[in-house]
């Protein structure tokens, strides 16, 4: 062909067309994934793009070339009046005049890619549920009668090929002073729908709106309740927030709050109406943090474990509470937010994931979501610490799931000075294997006790109290310094040399910080305390244990520790106090909060949701309540780290 080549990088996408052709009508035909919302009238500057090279054509003039005609015009009013980066045009007004290379930079693509900061993590490909078209409507003709909503309906589809959209009464209500104050120029926002969903028109504008939408990925806790809100359109989390869940009040675990329903008539509404109405809260406080109209968030995606799931949708969960653990549904579910109550735009929708089995929730899921071990090449040992442990091992040949109940210890509950995270409480601590004196520091301070500046550094906090991670270190530290042994006893002051090493009732206790003299708190690390983590880390590790005997390996590959929590566990004590199993340090990382970055992605790429029910369908639920092999890993994994289990690689 004569026509001038026209190239389009990143995607490598390539053709020939005439002079004059502008670059986003180019990038339609080759289907090239180049934004616009305003359909190419130079009014939203999504199209924006940069000629990287350009051969002059016999007009003299490329792209690249930021000369002025004719058909720039339009561009030169839109730079004048908002600006443009150095370099880049619009794609919709710039045109090809000869051979040229065109770069879609990331902000103009609609599937941009958002960069997660892990190098292990895969990045988010941009695939939102709802998007913002501008449309230019035809006026009403008497001769041609016609309602508003019918020509905008028609707009749609001419301009924007979008077929068979569906409405609603609130947008009937709103439609028609729109039109005539945007002069019959109106931006709406529609939800592109589903293989069993037609669009649908969320929301209208008159004229051109600049602003974004947003949606919300809410891990849903028994103990917290945490939430990101993400900017549809960038990707970008524009603020994340929680609250305790105020189910607290009902029970402080999953099974009592399940009793407290099988006790009480009507406590599971109870339960309900006071999980949404946090919910509620904590959107308002969200949306008040970013400075956004609550009524801007058209999309929600949550991620719960089953208890929390069905009490969030208002099923009673007394099924959860007794074998089989059957579930009302373990099916994602996609609804309207006013069905569960939810003050945000009054059209959202909300994405429930699915639930793996009785035991093993959507936040596994949301887990599974995150960490792709469906897609590792190495076997991988996801553990997602909270109240429960959700347990996932697997690679791409298969994946495994259970959850253990690994209780509240590792969350600094029934713990003598246990507390939650917070400003105040110990996170690190060390323990010197001669002098047995501990060291440690409290979140909201870098220095160690030890060190100079130590009392300035903890002056507005204090030392309340010793979190999750501080236990796990405590502990750990203790047994390498011999003031513990292997069966979880502490040693007396005369044994471990030690005047730390105090009698505590019939048993013996650690003290690692006297804070009475200045009407502080005595921190001190208990016999019972022990008793608590081990039991944790026993559940914890015995379901781990459990999987690999499924998968049939003795060894794991590697090791992610996911949730809040796991992201402050050090390594190396997780698994002096054998946590996990062994496994070379340096392949243990911490994934953060999973649950909630899988419902992240499950929010702003839809096609992601279909890839997780898939996923889910094919993971084998592993039920610890009815293997009897459970129990026996369980009474072995008591001892720290092991009493049967070798640790050859942290024995080395
Ligand atoms: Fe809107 Fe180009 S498509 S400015």
């Amino acid at each position: 062909s004569s026509d001038p080549l026209v190239i389009f990088t990143p995607s490598g996408k390539r053709g020939h067309f005439p002079v004059g052709t502008p670059v986003l009508t180019a990038a339609r035909q080759l289907g090239v994934d180049l934004d616009s919302v305003c359909g190419g009238r130079g009014i939203c500057s999504k199209c924006q793009i940069t000629p990287s090279y350009g051969e002059f054509s016999k007009h003299g003039v490329t792209v690249a070339d930021d000369a002025l005609t004719e058909w720039n015009k339009v561009e030169q009013r839109y730079k004048d009046k908002r600006g443009l980066i150095d370099g880049r045009r619009l794609g919709c007004q710039a045109q090809v005049q000869g051979d040229v290379v065109i770069d879609v930079p990331p902000e103009s693509q609609v599937h941009r890619q958002v960069v997660r900061k892990r190098a292990e993590a895969r990045d988010i490909t941009m695939n939102p549920s709802t998007r913002l078209f501008y449309v230019e409507v035809e006026e009403p003709d008497m001769h041609k009668p016609s309602g508003d909503m019918e020509r905008l309906i028609e707009a749609l589809d001419s301009q924007w090929q979008l077929k068979n959209v569906k409405t609603d009464l609130h947008i009937l209500q709103s439609l028609q002073p729109a039109l005539r104050k945007g002069k019959w120029k109106v931006t709406v926002a529609v939800h592109l729908g589903d293989e069993s969903n037609p669009p649908k028109i969320m929301h209208i504008w008159p004229g051109y709106y600049e602003g974004s939408l947003y949606g919300l990925a809410v891990d849903l806790g028994s103990t917290t309740i945490a939430a990101h809100l993400c900017d549809l359109i960038s990707g970008e989390v524009i603020a994340s927030s929680g609250i305790m869940n105020p189910q607290i009040r009902f029970g402080e675990d999953l099974m009592s709050r399940v009793s407290y329903s099988m006790m009480n008539e009507g406590g599971d509404r109870e339960m309900t109406r006071a999980v949404r109405e946090g919910m509620n809260a904590l959107f308002t406080q969200i949306a008040a943090e970013a400075e956004i109209d609550k009524n801007l968030i058209v999309d929600a995606v949550f991620v719960c474990n089953p208890v929390m799931h069905h009490l969030f949708l208002g099923i009673d969960p007394f099924e959860l509470g007794q074998a089989p653990f059957a579930l009302a549904t373990s099916d994602s579910l996609a609804l309207r937010a006013t069905e569960l109550d939810l003050n945000i735009h009054p059209a959202a929708r909300v994405y429930l994931l699915p639930c793996i089995a009785g035991h093993v929730g959507a936040d596994a899921a949301a887990v599974a979501l995150s960490e792709a071990p469906d897609k590792s090449e190495d076997l991988v040992l996801v553990v997602d610490v909270g109240t429960n442990a959700e347990i996932l091992l697997g690679d791409k040949t298969k994946v495994l799931a259970c959850s253990s109940p690994t209780g509240p210890a590792f969350e600094g509950a029934q713990i003598s000075s246990g507390q939650r995270a917070a400003p105040g409480a110990i996170e690190r601590l060390e323990i010197n294997p001669e002098t047995k004196e501990p060291r440690f520091r409290v979140i909201g301070s870098e220095i160690w006790s030890d060190e100079e500046g130590f009392d300035a550094a903890i002056a507005t906090t204090g030392i309340t109290g010793i979190c999750g991670s501080g236990i796990i270190e405590a502990i750990a530290e203790m047994r390498m310094a011999g003031v513990l042994d292997a069966s979880g006893l502490i040693g007396s002051a005369e044994q471990t040399g030690t005047p730390r090493c105090v009698q505590d009732g019939r048993t013996n206790a650690y003290l690692v910080w006297d804070g009475s003299a200045e009407g502080g708190p005595k921190i001190s690390i208990t016999n019972p305390d022990i008793r608590a983590i081990q039991m944790a880390k026993a559940a914890l590790y015995s379901g781990a244990r459990l999987l690999m005997d499924k998968f049939g390996v003795d060894t794991v590959d590697r090791v992610v520790l996911a949730g809040a929590f796991g992201a402050h566990i050090s390594a190396k004590h997780a698994m002096v106090l054998g946590m996990i199993p062994d496994c070379p340090i340096d392949k243990v990382t911490s994934a953060g909060n999973a649950a909630g970055t899988g419902a992240r992605i499950a929010l702003l790429n839809t096609k992601a949701r279909s890839e997780i029910e898939q996923t889910v369908r094919r993971i084998e639920k592993i039920e610890t309540a009815v293997e009897p092999r459970f129990q026996e890993h369980f009474v072995n994994a008591s001892a720290i780290p092991n009493s049967k289990e070798p640790f050859p690689i942290l024995a080395s």
